[in-house]
């Protein structure tokens, strides 16, 4: 597999041990909270958090009633978020630009600071819009490259000091013409929330396949 996965695999296997302890981790997670709210879930509804770290996202996702799935490429990430009872059976290790699932096969999903890692980031796009449903909500949170914080997180930051030089963010702008060329409808990109810089520098994307 491609030598770039790799890097980033390995990048999060070490993040895993700790990822939960960390001030930007436990940020994320509250960030990946607001993003659940904006699902709507419905009970019985199979869902997949993609990029699904130690599986809160997943987690929550199944505590509603609804079929949590996790992928991940990162293995020390899995075995994290296979501490999570309700996710027995429901994670699978495997890359965004290839989802192991059938075309239509899903009605949700969830994506949360995990997009600007993929090597092949319209490739996860088309893959994701693949695997829905016709009008499957996808749900996506990422940094974003209008805001001086995301920009310094993820080129001075990820690219400079960990020498991850592939990943890639996109301005509220970007995004919207991303979306459209993917082939999804009914998209709006936002700029988040004034509760914290973390917050702020995101983008919230909520997009109809
Ligand atoms: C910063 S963590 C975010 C985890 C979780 N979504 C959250 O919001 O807390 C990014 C996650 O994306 C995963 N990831 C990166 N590149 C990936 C790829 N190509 N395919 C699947 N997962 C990937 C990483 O292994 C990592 O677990």
């Amino acid at each position: 597999m491609d030598e770039r996965l790799h890097k980033h695999g390995r990048f999060f296997d070490v993040w895993s041990k700790f990822y939960r302890s960390t001030l930007l981790g436990r940020e994320l997670r509250r960030i990946q909270r607001l993003a659940v709210e904006r699902l709507r879930l419905v009970p019985g509804q199979v869902v997949l958090d993609l990029g699904c770290g130690p599986g809160d996202g997943a987690a929550l996702v199944s505590d509603a009633g609804a079929v949590g799935l996790g992928l991940d490429y990162s293995q020390g990430m899995i075995d994290s978020a296979k501490q999570e009872p309700q996710l027995s059976g429901r994670l699978l290790r495997g890359d965004a630009g290839r989802l192991p699932f059938r075309d239509g096969a899903l009605d949700k999903i969830i994506c949360t600071n995990s997009f600007h890692h993929y090597p092949d980031h319209f490739k996860a796009l088309c893959e994701m819009r693949r695997v829905l449903k016709p009008g499957g909500l996808l749900v996506l949170v990422d940094p974003r490259r209008d805001h001086l914080f995301g920009w310094a997180a993820i080129d001075l930051v990820e690219n400079a000091v960990f020498g991850l030089e592939e990943v890639r963010i996109f301005s509220l702008t970007q995004w919207c013409q991303l979306l459209g060329e993917a082939g999804f409808s009914d998209y709006r990109a936002t700029p988040g929330g004034f509760f914290s810089p973390v917050e702020r520098a995101e983008v919230f994307i909520e997009a109809r396949a």
